[in-house]
């Protein structure tokens, strides 16, 4: 569909979010011509800064793109502009009002309002209802759409307060929850990958597939992020939106078509049968860590609890492993293994599919199973690995694998996810958005870990550079399992 002329209005706008992701998503969309011939971005925040100091400290952070064109980003410039506002005041938004309908007239854009909410959660209530006082809500001359970032919530309860606070101003198909994995290409190529292909389809279940792996790991520590992190840890920051969308993606069933109510009914179907944690679970299938100090590569690394912002008593996770089951007829008793950490030795984000062995053993016992690895970054791609005969005399088999990389796409560049939720927002196309009751289900599913961690539990330390604590591979091996330790490269991984 066509996008409208409209003006982005941005929360936030001295933030780190806007800074680094938003901001250039939009520059890239307008350099790509993806963008309308007429649209505003106001910035609003508490700061005071005129238009075109805004513009020099955006400029600063698009330009450590090594393509830059200058003239593009001069003109890209122009579009931009910035108020300085009382975010908490509702006497402020008057003036936001009177601003958003100068911009407007003066470029000759519609009325048509995207508010992205790039701020700290504790205003994610008090914006809208701010909004609406001044009818910056209503869509009688122009649709007016609420972008809300994740943290969506700190818990079930909050959740559910959220949602009732936005839906006293603003409508659920007004209201866009961003969760950016829903962005990443490889994220949604699952789709296609699953339902374009018959050969994976029909093998897709429990009768044929062993385990599940998912990996979502950073070679990263918390760096300046502690003040928030430490109220999160990695199960919400991580595990509660972007792993068990991938699981969504990984174990819903075929929609009937592609559009929003369709794709959202299957992926909310799927998170409602996540099996509820048990105590027993809670015991022995879920393991949290915390890095410690250590060398890694003749450096010395800090300790979380030494990292700026975190208490040096704090009991955040930095790592959750985790083992899960999917309560339906497809995946009746396919463990899916999840691990999330900071600090881990790369930055990889992968789905395993784990195929049973062949029902009966004709060549040498140990002979390997086949395997498919969703690359989801970085050098996206989709691994197969299966058995060939090991040249020479004998049968024995080896492991070999089927490759493909997107890189080997060489004209075609990758979106950036908010590249593609921006163009999706603008579009008012909610498929790639987390629909509410799809976000319940997530912290549904966590609740009964956020419960246990008020308790004593234990938390385990593990060492930057390492695949998270000890206990995380033992959750495997007891099931005679084990989780794939990536390489950087898939062509130099030992699958
Ligand atoms: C964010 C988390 O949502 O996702 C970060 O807050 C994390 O802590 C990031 O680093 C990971 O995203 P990506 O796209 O780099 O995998």
């Amino acid at each position: 569909s066509v996008i409208d002329t409209s003006c982005i209005v941005i929360f936030g706008a001295s933030g780190d979010l806007t800074q680094r992701m938003l901001i250039p998503a939009l520059y890239h969309l307008y350099v790509d011509q993806k963008l309308p011939k007429s649209f505003a971005i106001l910035g609003v925040s508490r700061s005071i800064y005129s238009d075109q100091a805004f513009r020099s400290k955006l400029i600063k952070n698009i330009k450590s793109d090594k393509k830059i064109n200058e003239e593009l980003l001069n003109k890209f410039c122009e579009h931009l502009f910035y108020q300085a506002i009382n975010t908490s005041d509702v006497n402020d938004y008057t003036l936001l009002k009177k601003r958003i309908s100068r911009i407007n007239a003066d470029r000759e854009l519609k009325n048509n309002t995207l508010f992205y909410l790039a701020t700290p959660p504790s205003l994610y209530s008090v914006i809208p209802e701010h909004l609406a006082a001044v009818g910056l809500n209503e869509e009688t001359d122009g649709w007016k759409r609420l972008v809300v970032e994740k943290p969506f919530g700190s818990d079930l309860k909050s959740a559910v307060s959220l949602d009732e606070s936005l839906y006293r101003h603003f409508q659920e198909q007004q209201i866009y929850r961003i969760d950016h994995y829903l962005g990443k290409e490889t994220v949604q190529n699952m789709l296609v990958l699953r339902f374009a292909n018959s050969i994976f389809e029909p093998l897709w279940n429990g009768r044929y597939i062993d385990y599940v792996e998912v990996t979502g790991a950073e070679a990263l520590g918390v760096e300046q992020r502690g003040g928030y992190y430490d109220g999160s840890g990695a199960m919400r920051d991580m595990l509660q939106n972007h792993l068990l969308q991938v699981i969504a993606m990984v174990a819903m069933e075929p929609p009937a078509v592609i559009n929003a109510k369709s794709m959202r009914d299957e992926v909310v179907k799927v998170l409602q049968c996540l099996k509820p944690l048990s105590q027993d679970d809670l015991e022995n299938n879920l393991v949290l860590g915390q890095y410690i100090q250590s060398q890694v590569r003749g450096k010395c690394l800090p300790a979380y609890r030494e990292e700026e912002g975190v208490p040096n008593n704090s009991r955040t996770e930095t790592y959750v492993g985790l083992k899960l089951f999917i309560n339906n007829w497809r995946w009746d008793g396919v463990p899916f293994y999840l691990r999330t950490g900071k600090r881990l030795p790369t930055r990889v984000t992968e789905v395993v599919i784990h195929f049973k062995k062949t029902p009966h053993p004709v060549f040498s016992a140990d002979a390997p199973e086949n395997k498919l690895i969703i690359r989801i970054q970085p050098d996206e791609g989709i691994m197969l690995g299966f058995g060939l005969k090991e040249p020479g005399a004998g049968f024995d088999a080896k492991e070999v694998a089927m490759d493909f990389h997107y890189s080997d796409l060489k004209e075609t560049e990758l979106l950036t996810a908010y590249e593609r939720l921006l163009l999706d927002l603008l579009k008012g196309d909610a498929t790639l958005f987390a629909r509410s009751d799809a976000v319940r289900a997530c912290w549904d599913f966590v609740q009964p870990i956020l419960d246990y961690q008020k308790k004593s539990f234990p938390l385990h330390g593990y060492a930057s550079g390492t695949w998270g604590p000890i206990e995380a591979e033992k959750l495997l091996n007891r099931d005679n399992h084990e989780w794939r330790f990536p390489c950087k490269n898939l062509t130099d991984t030992d699958y």
